[in-house]
């Protein structure tokens, strides 16, 4: 949620600024603003909406010259998207602006207290207290670090924040605590952004922050101070591996339908060199410091939110029929303030495709004392997540930029196959034949792709529907709740996901001629059940359409609408039955004419709880 940039150097800032908060958009897209220190000014220019329209306002400005610059795109917390509630935030005599992702969750204290003391606000962000503050402590502290750190000491909740001062032309004062943010190493220039893809094409050299530390960066370097322990910190840059191609759109017409269409390579780059079926073995690096530990664990928490946590309820199925190990999926925010017994042999595993979210974040925080394993799956290498677990394993599913999670999806059920296999220690009877299909899942899910045109004329009949139920048993329940969350976020169609036996308990009282049903009828032994299920609906003339195991003849009596994948275990079926429903729901988002990758409302990484 929210993006930050800077930029300080021999060049020109705004360029840079403006180029990282494009790349920055999937983080909030509402409103966006830069300010910057000019020879002989400081200028702020903000407009409401994309990154393009604040282009276009600052083309009026363009004989100004700056060598120093923030930037923010916004997703609105506090106060709605306006221009006054837009960063940069400033003091009375708009020399101190501010950016901030996450949230002051004591502003309105803080507030009083600076009203009391004859400050005066304009927005209604959290954010406006964090530069009056700061204006605050300059006038007793002497310095503008000292300010600064004063003011964070002032703070509770989540924030990376960067702060510049006309009297201190020459630094970005830049400060985290559970919120992402890394400094670009560049050659007489540094950058600073909530993410490395937004500075990527400038350095590859970067640090991460971390929490209570803060960073004055200028263009000859980076003081990094420990403001808990009071002492300045030595960091080298590390160099990031990671690939900004990738990122880039090529001939697709939106981010989500490339993403779908990674799904053979995404599967592909999590089994690589870890799953081998010619020794039979599954070789997770990520889990080999742990091995030990894992040996003792006797119940694993899965913490994760959305998509992540409905990937994660796959994991439930196939941890504990593949390896025995109990499992629990929890949602990460309830976690975070469930009182529940915790013993040292459960292992807390958390899944996340940014590695940034808030919620899971806090969940990880919360087991931080109770000396228990904390395991990761995670797809941004180097994110938060990744950083504060004890080891766990990397999706390499490459950046996901559309806001809606496709092949995160994918990777992480791949890996969480590989987590059961590797549990199992090759005791299961399953274990073998496996190993064995999930080489050849990136060609099913090949063949499941070149269904997209029988999915885009489905998804053209039910696109003007009100309602949907998505429905599913066994291994097809978390990917009915998956789909029924897709078709939401993208369509704003009401959907439900059930599990198929849940019907009769009260679910079948909704429907009728105008509720479809997208039922999950894969081949399983629970294939029968599911199709009295469907039954049942036909029989309250309720609409049905189908994906189904090749070769399914049962299903054809029951409904026309029917979209057919490979062959495979009903435990590796999720790969393939998510491909159907992440093109069903986008199909009807285009043929709706919404926004596919920045639907209403949404951001791609929520860091604020
Ligand atoms: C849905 C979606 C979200 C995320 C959720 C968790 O399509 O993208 O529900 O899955 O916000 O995000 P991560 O996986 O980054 O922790």
């Amino acid at each position: 949620m929210c993006g930050i940039v800077g930029y300080v150097g021999k060049n020109s800032a705004i360029e840079p600024v403006i180029q990282g908060l494009k790349a920055l958009e999937y983080r909030g897209y509402d409103s966006a603003g830069i300010s910057m220190l000019t020879d002989r000014d400081t200028l702020t220019v903000k407009q409401v909406g994309r990154v393009e329209a604040l282009e276009e306002e600052l083309a009026e400005h363009n004989s100004v010259k700056s060598r120093l610059a923030i930037g923010h795109t916004r997703w609105a917390t506090h106060g709605s998207p306006t221009i006054t509630n837009a960063h940069p935030h400033f003091n009375a005599d708009e020399s101190i602006m501010v950016v901030h992702n996450g949230i002051i969750e004591n502003y309105q204290d803080i507030r009083t207290r600076l009203a009391k003391a004859g400050y005066k606000f304009v927005s209604q962000t959290d954010t406006e207290v964090i530069p009056h503050l700061i204006d605050h402590y300059l006038k007793t502290e002497g310095s503008f670090l000292k300010a600064f750190t004063a003011t964070l000491k002032d703070l509770t909740g989540a924030y990376a924040i960067a702060a510049i001062h006309a009297q201190n032309p020459d630094t970005i004062y830049v400060a985290r605590l559970s919120s992402p943010l890394v400094i670009g190493i560049g050659n007489g220039e540094n950058f600073l952004a909530s993410d490395p893809a937004a500075i990527m094409d400038h350095t590859k050299k970067v640090i991460y922050l971390n929490d209570y530390e803060v960073a004055e960066i200028s263009a000859s370097g980076v003081k990094i101070h420990d403001i808990k322990k009071a002492v300045e910190v030595k960091r080298a840059a590390e160099e990031l591996d990671f690939d900004n191609e990738k990122a880039a759109l090529g001939d697709f017409p939106h981010f989500m339908l490339k993403e779908i269409h990674e799904a053979p390579q995404t599967i592909q780059s999590a089994i690589r060199g870890r799953v081998r079926p010619e020794t039979n073995t599954v070789k997770l690096g990520g889990l080999d410091n742990v091995a030990q530990q894992l040996q003792f664990i006797d119940r694993i928490v899965i913490v994760a939110c959305g998509t992540s946590y409905y990937a994660g309820l796959v994991g439930e199925y196939l941890i504990e029929e593949l390896a025995g190990i109990p499992v629990e999926v929890q949602l990460a925010s309830e976690f975070k303030y469930r009182n529940e017994p915790f013993s040292r042999s459960t292992a807390l595993l958390a899944i996340s495709q940014s590695g940034e979210t808030a919620d899971t974040i806090a969940a990880i925080k919360k087991v931080e004392n109770y000396g228990v394993l904390r395991l990761g799956i995670v797809n941004a290498v180097g994110s938060t997540i990744a950083r504060m677990t004890d080891a766990g394993v990397y999706c390499h599913a490459g950046p996901e930029q559309s806001v809606a999670s496709t092949k995160a999806f994918i990777a992480q059920v791949t890996v969480l196959a590989e987590i059961a296999l590797h549990l199992s220690q090759g005791r299961s009877p399953l274990y073998k034949p496996l190993l064995n299909e999930l080489v050849n899942l990136p060609e099913k899910a090949k063949q499941v792709l070149e269904s997209a045109d029988d999915i885009k004329k489905l998804a053209k009949k039910y696109a003007n529907q009100r309602d949907f139920l998505y429905l599913g048993r066994n291994y097809s329940y978390p990917c009915a709740l998956e789909g029924a969350l897709k078709l939401k976020e993208i369509s704003y169609i009401h959907a439900e996901g059930y599990a198929a036996g849940e019907m009769k308990h009260g679910p079948l009282a909704m429907i009728d001629k105008d509720f479809p049903t997208f039922a999950l009828a894969c081949d399983s032994p629970l294939l029968e059940k599911t199709l009295s299920s469907i039954e049942e609906i036909k029989a309250r003339s309720g609409p049905v359409l189908a994906v189904a195991t090749v070769g399914n003849k049962a299903i054809t009596k029951l409904t026309a609408d029917v979209i057919y994948v490979p062959k495979t275990h009903e435990q590796l079926q999720p790969l393939l039955i998510a491909i159907v429903i992440q093109l069903f729901s986008y199909y009807v988002a285009v043929e709706k004419g919404l926004n596919v990758d920045r639907p209403r409302n949404l951001a791609k990484s929520v860091t604020v709880e």
